[in-house]
């Protein structure tokens, strides 16, 4: 399904552009194609099953942001020189959504993919990390007060994890967004990974969006 993906409404990036990178792979990376450059973004969610006006069931919650550049993507950003893809995240996390870090903060076996931009030489790491729903509820009013909000961030958005009886408003209408770099295929990933989705409800899902962009 991700092949099916190609082209859809990223800026400036298409979608295959980024390839999915193995951790030999990444490990290698190094020698052949210097300097590289890395960003990383994180994935933070919870499970929580609620049901919507008595009809759906949003499994969860997963936090994204509307970005400076009008576009949707998870926070996370640049690694800066003499960081890690790993302090890099963290980093972001605080400037971007205030996440206090004594509390919550990524680790590496939280990272669940990277991928390669050949063309700029760019490395993304995507990280995952889960909260209870309390905690994310209130993580989600501190982004307020983040240092960047209003500069790079400009609102948390909460994903619609359900798909309306039409079967496209819900979570395949918020597919049809433009994303920042990789962020949709990421979102898709984090889904299946975190089995907020089952493989089967995405790919109904993804078709009502395929469908519905033609
Ligand atoms: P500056 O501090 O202004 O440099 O921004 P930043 O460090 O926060 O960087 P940004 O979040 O824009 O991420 C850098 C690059 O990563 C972008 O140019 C995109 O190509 C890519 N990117 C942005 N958002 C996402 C996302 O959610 N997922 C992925 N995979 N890539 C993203
Ligand atoms: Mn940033
Ligand atoms: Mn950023
Ligand atoms: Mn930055
Ligand atoms: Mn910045």
């Amino acid at each position: 399904w991700l092949a099916d993906m190609e082209g859809f409404g990223t800026l400036g990036d298409k979608v295959d552009d980024f390839k999915l990178l193995s951790s030999e792979e990444l490990v290698s990376l190094n020698a052949t194609l210097s300097p590289l450059k890395h960003a990383s973004h994180g994935m933070i969610f919870a499970r929580r099953s609620k049901l919507l006006w008595d009809l759906y069931d949003m499994k969860g919650m997963v936090m994204m942001q509307l970005r400076f550049d009008g576009v949707l993507g998870f926070p996370g950003g640049l690694v800066d020189d003499g960081e890690t893809p790993l302090q890099g995240v963290n980093r972001e996390m605080h400037e971007e959504i205030g996440l206090d870090l004594s509390k919550y903060s990524f680790t590496d076996g939280d990272r669940i993919a990277s991928y390669v931009h050949e063309g700029k030489k760019l490395v993304l790491h995507f990280y995952m990390m889960e909260v209870s729903p309390e905690d994310f509820v209130l993580l989600e009013q501190r982004t307020l007060s983040a240092e960047e909000y209003g500069i790079e961030t400009y609102g948390v958005v909460r994903v619609p994890l359900f798909t309306m009886g039409d079967g496209v408003r819900g979570f395949p209408a918020f597919l049809a967004n433009q994303f920042a770099g990789n962020a949709r295929d990421e979102l898709i990933r984090g889904l299946l990974c975190s089995k907020l989705f089952t493989q089967q409800e995405m790919s109904v899902a993804l078709k009502a969006y395929l469908s519905h962009s033609e």
